[in-house]
């Protein structure tokens, strides 16, 4: 299929023109300001942005949790990931305790092939250090796996202890895989917890005050030390607090492969969500939790002056009646929120805002996340000889975000009635129209594995 996208604007971190873009057998052929090309599709752009697919590097589909899991599973998930222009992800596969990371991998591509619509990728979670060799580490360099991540918080399930992230780190070193770092001190966090419940402080919004913000920065502070120790780069995952990003900031004056992203939950959601003392304050319950609402702007400013490189998600739906299991107390609340499908448009809305400009908004949603997980320049960019990723997106389309026209499989909103402009109106994967006029045209499984190189901070 030959297909000739025509007069619209295509953005890149480093210009925007208004240009053609010419695809043959799912790669860009031909990118300028006048393509002549035969195709078998014309597509008039006029109006429109061409801008490389959105890559969310944080989703957490068809996870367990205790009994249950999160509600979208890797065909769901990434039906409403194309609805928000995103055309790769790149979900966890958490390794059980006393599991090798080849059993582990198996499990998540099993949930992923028959299902995934779009290209995915794996970071590996690291819970049980006690039963890998260096065979495991191999095992993941040579299946494109290469970044782990691993937890300071939530003891006794995912946390592991400071001798143990430190020698995971080292191991890191030498199979050049970047570590990301959800930081949180899970330690002081449990006492705190065991104190709001000694209390009777068991509503959901405990659950926020019993993680503050300085909990996250010690912990981001501990890793990048060892990180620097040891020369090598680190990613931390889902920064929410301007504690968290003041520590990241200071790192990256000396040191600037420490990188980070934040979501959008933590750019429009706060306290209040979870202050009305009612039912209704257990939708909101992620990790890191929802913070001051003063932290909105500070991160804004963190993505626009690259304190913040990247913009994920974190998305691990549950419905409300899931919810309900930590009804009379906050602790046994599934944790996750709902955001596949909204990233691309919540962040164009602070383009409008002047928050980040046009180009930014680009880099952190695919460019850099592309750059800094070892796919660029196959995906992140439009470019000759790029995977033909790319989305159509009509920047005047205005509308209400809502339950009633979200297409992840959860029964409320955690952003009901925000209004966004800016919408994927045709979204293209690997050279394949899979959504045009609101119709997704793609069959379930037809995304591909995708294995990734090594980071290399020189393509940053
Ligand atoms: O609340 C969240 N974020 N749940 C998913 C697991 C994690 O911590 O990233
Ligand atoms: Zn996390
Ligand atoms: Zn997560």
């Amino acid at each position: 299929m030959r297909i000739l996208i025509k007069k619209g604007l295509i953005i890149s971190p480093n210009e925007e023109f208004i240009g053609d873009v010419f695809i043959h057998n799912g790669i860009i052929e031909a990118v300028g300001e006048h393509v002549f090309k035969e195709a078998d599709r014309v597509i008039d752009a006029t109006g429109k942005f061409i801008i490389p697919g959105g890559i969310d590097v944080h989703t957490h589909l068809d996870m367990p949790y205790g009994e249950i899991k999160s509600r979208d599973d890797f065909y769901s998930g990434t039906v409403a990931a194309v609805f928000g222009g995103t055309t790769s992800i790149i979900d966890f596969p958490t390794q059980s305790k006393g599991e090798k990371l080849e059993k582990t991998f198996f499990k998540w591509k099993q949930k992923a092939e028959n299902k995934s619509i779009i290209d995915y990728s794996f970071h590996m979670i690291i819970t049980d250090p006690s039963v890998l060799d260096d065979s495991d580490f191999k095992f993941l360099v040579d299946n494109g796996i290469t970044s782990i991540k691993i937890f300071t918080a939530y003891p006794d399930r995912l946390m592991l202890s400071d001798r143990e992230i430190f020698s995971i780190m080292m191991i890191a070193k030498k199979y050049n895989l970047l570590v990301m770092v959800h930081a949180e001190n899970g330690v002081i966090i449990d006492e705190l917890i065991k104190f709001a419940l000694s209390k009777g402080y068991t509503q959901p919004k405990y659950h926020a005050l019993s993680r503050p913000p300085i909990l996250e920065a010690e912990a981001i502070n501990r890793v990048i030390t060892y990180a620097t120790l040891l020369d090598i780069p680190i990613y931390i995952v889902h920064t929410s607090s301007l504690e968290g990003l003041k520590v990241i900031a200071r790192a990256r004056e000396i040191k600037n492969d420490v990188l980070a992203e934040t979501c959008p939950q933590y750019l429009y959601l706060s306290i209040e969500n979870i202050s009305h003392g009612n039912e209704e304050d257990y939708k909101y319950i992620f990790t890191p939790p929802v913070r001051e609402k003063i932290n909105h702007e500070f991160l804004w400013r963190g993505l626009s002056d690259n304190t913040l490189q990247v913009l994920s998600t974190d998305h691990c739906p549950f419905n409300f009646e899931d919810r309900m299991l930590g009804k009379n107390d906050f602790t046994k609340i599934p944790n996750g929120g709902a955001v596949i499908e909204h990233r691309l448009e919540l962040s164009f809305k602070g383009v409008k805002q002047n928050k980040i400009d046009l180009r930014r908004w680009v880099e952190i949603n695919s460019t850099n996340p592309a750059k800094i997980f070892g796919m660029y320049p196959r995906k992140g960019v439009i470019k000759v000889g790029s995977d033909a990723d790319i989305v159509i997106w009509n920047p005047e389309f205005k509308r209400k975000i809502s339950v009633t026209n979200h297409h992840m499989n959860i029964d409320y909103s955690m952003f009901e009635g925000i209004e966004v402009s800016g919408k994927a109106e045709i979204v293209i994967s690997n050279g394949e129209i899979i959504l045009e006029n609101d119709q997704l045209k793609a069959k379930p499984g037809r995304g591909k594995f995708i294995k990734r190189k090594s980071f290399d901070s020189r393509v940053l």
